[in-house]
């Protein structure tokens, strides 16, 4: 009987994947209904901005072609705006997400359908939503299968498990991050921080929440890793286990094997889990925390969950085994940083070859890191020296506008929306990782740089010592990029690029930029639309560590962005 119905399966399945040869994929739908739901964490009952009342949010599933349909329908009273980070969103820029960047917000009541495929990406992603700081309980995974009949370029995993971090408050973050805004000083910090959801035994009333993964001995997992915190990167390790890093932001990197991981918010990394041949006399602890090197407090706690293996027959004896907690570096072990990004590395064979641009059309060289804005008169602010804080790139604060960048773009409406002065290079040279100049104002504005279609960009942003050095994971849509070197102190344009990897640089969608320090990139802007890059710490977001790339149409009708779906929001 039971072999009688796989064989069936078998059959039906062969039949399906006859059908769906024939198309480059298929079409998935989702529904996201946007609403609150009472969660406790924390020993305390929050309502808390969910899709569909879970949290984390749903998965979304997709093999690479698929095309994936989600309908938002915005049931809360804040404005919405859903980000498929990491997804290319080619010729899709319309369903991009970043309010006010790619689209108008998603107000109380109304519905807006994303509409995009997966084109040429497999590997682990994340959604999250794009407006304020709603992310914080907005977020969920998108696991991206490799076609029907490719295999993984690496052993085929027993089992596959999501493992998203996140980042939690008690009180409510749309107040925290208003009022820091108006105030001009920090914005509090987490309490906690969550293995898919759970704080874990460390933090209190939390030991019912915690993470529980069961394995059974000597099969391979495949964790699929991603950090959906606001403002911290965070190191990772299971005790007494080593991963091998397979993929990062959907894209295969050379194996390595590591005891511990650090993934900045924005980053996904899947890593192959070997557990032990035989069943072991012990349980072990997963657990993560912050990688802070900034000037500002950060939240010091650690999130855990537990590594639980199951024997089927054996009676249990699992709650007399030992614990055994996994070592995690130092909270500012930049070398431990820099010698993990170093191991990232392109497979760059022939079947995944790194398509690095050899010519460079366009060079920018960008600042980025914190700086100030006056105090409004008749104010008081909480910034240092009644100021309030602020963040740039190039010294620019990006004000973000009424309406949508790409609304003006496609429309030709940019007047009075976003200006083309993006500063390809820092307003006047200074000794950027050292002793700051003496005005540290930032301007302000919606500024952009415009790129012709294909235009092959070279980018090498530098950290600033202003108020603090500080790593920041720069994030950028619509593109990944492939980064060449990292360094310490200021770049030198004449010996430093004598170093660039041009061979197998790792591919990816956000990078650290190191602490007092500098990382090169190049991408190639092949795809046409209006594409946000920013720091993934929210809180720098917030201050205006971003900036915009206009990527015009090319030539040929498969170059050009489409005009834009009939429901989509307007401001
Ligand atoms: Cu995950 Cu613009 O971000």
């Amino acid at each position: 009987m039971g072999s009688c119905f796989f064989l069936v399966l078998g059959v039906l399945s062969v039949l399906a994947e006859l059908v769906h040869s024939k198309h480059a994929g298929i079409t998935r739908h989702y529904k996201f209904d946007i609403k609150l739901q009472n969660v406790t964490r924390l020993c305390q009952t929050k309502s808390i901005v969910t899709v569909n009342g879970q949290f984390p949010g749903p998965r979304i599933i997709a093999r690479e072609g698929d095309t994936v349909l989600v309908k938002v329908v915005n049931h809360i009273q804040n404005n919405v705006t859903i980000h498929w980070h990491g997804v290319r969103q080619l010729r899709t820029g319309w369903a991009d997400g970043p309010a006010y960047i790619t689209q108008c917000p998603i107000r109380t009541g109304q519905i807006y359908v994303y509409n995009f495929t997966i084109t040429g990406q497999r590997g682990t992603l994340f959604w999250h939503a794009h407006i304020s700081w709603l992310r914080v309980t907005l977020y969920g995974p998108i696991v991206i299968l490799p076609k029907r009949h490719i295999p993984y370029p690496f052993p085929q995993p027993h089992k596959e498990v999501p493992i998203i971090f996140g980042e939690w408050w008690k009180a409510n973050t749309e107040t925290i991050i208003n009022q820091a805004l108006q105030s001009g000083g920090a914005p509090n910090i987490s309490d906690a921080f969550t293995i898919n959801g759970l704080p874990g035994p460390f933090y209190n009333c939390s030991a019912k929440d915690t993470f529980k993964m069961k394995v059974k001995p000597g099969k391979t997992y495949l964790l699929r890793l991603i950090n959906a915190a606001l403002n911290d990167e965070l190191f990772f390790s299971i005790a007494n286990h080593t991963f091998t890093v397979v993929e990062t932001d959907a894209i295969y990197v050379k194996p390595f094997k590591t005891r511990i991981v650090l993934i900045t918010p924005g980053q996904t990394t899947n890593v192959l889990l070997k557990t032990k041949s035989h069943f072991p006399n012990a349980t072990f602890l997963m657990a993560a925390r912050p990688y802070a090197t900034g000037p500002a407090a950060f939240d010091n706690t650690t999130t855990a969950g537990i590594l639980e293996y199951h024997q089927p027959s054996a009676t249990t004896t699992k709650n007399k085994l030992p614990l055994l907690k996994p070592a995690l570096p130092k909270f500012n072990d930049t070398s431990f940083a820099t010698n993990f990004s170093n191991k990232l590395r392109s497979l760059a064979n022939a079947k995944f070859p790194a398509k690095v641009p050899k010519k460079v059309d366009r060079r920018f060289f960008f600042t980025v890191g914190l700086g100030l804005n006056p105090c409004p008169q008749n104010q008081t602010c909480q910034g240092p020296n009644n100021t309030k804080f602020a963040a740039s790139v190039n010294n620019v604060s990006f004000v973000l506008p009424n309406t949508a960048l790409l609304q003006a773009h496609f429309f030709q409406q940019s007047k009075g929306v976003y200006t083309t002065d993006f500063p390809a290079n820092p307003p006047f040279k200074f000794n950027y990782t050292g002793n700051p100049p003496s005005n540290i104002m930032v301007n302000n504005g919606a500024k952009v740089v415009v790129l012709p279609f294909k235009t092959s960009v070279e980018l090498v942003m530098q950290d600033t010592s202003i108020i603090g050095a500080e790593s920041h994971p720069l994030h950028l849509h619509g593109f990944n990029f492939f980064v060449l070197r990292q360094g310490f102190g200021n770049y030198d344009p004449k010996k430093d690029p004598a170093k660039f990897n041009l061979v197998d640089p790792v591919e990816r969608n956000t990078v650290g930029v190191p602490s007092g320090g500098w990382v090169a990139i190049r991408f190639l802007a092949d795809n046409p639309g209006v594409w946000f890059m920013h720091c993934h710490l929210e809180v720098h977001t917030s201050w205006g560590l971003k900036m915009a790339w206009v990527v015009m149409d090319g030539k040929r009708p498969n170059q050009k962005l489409p005009p834009p779906p009939s429901d989509l929001p307007i401001c």
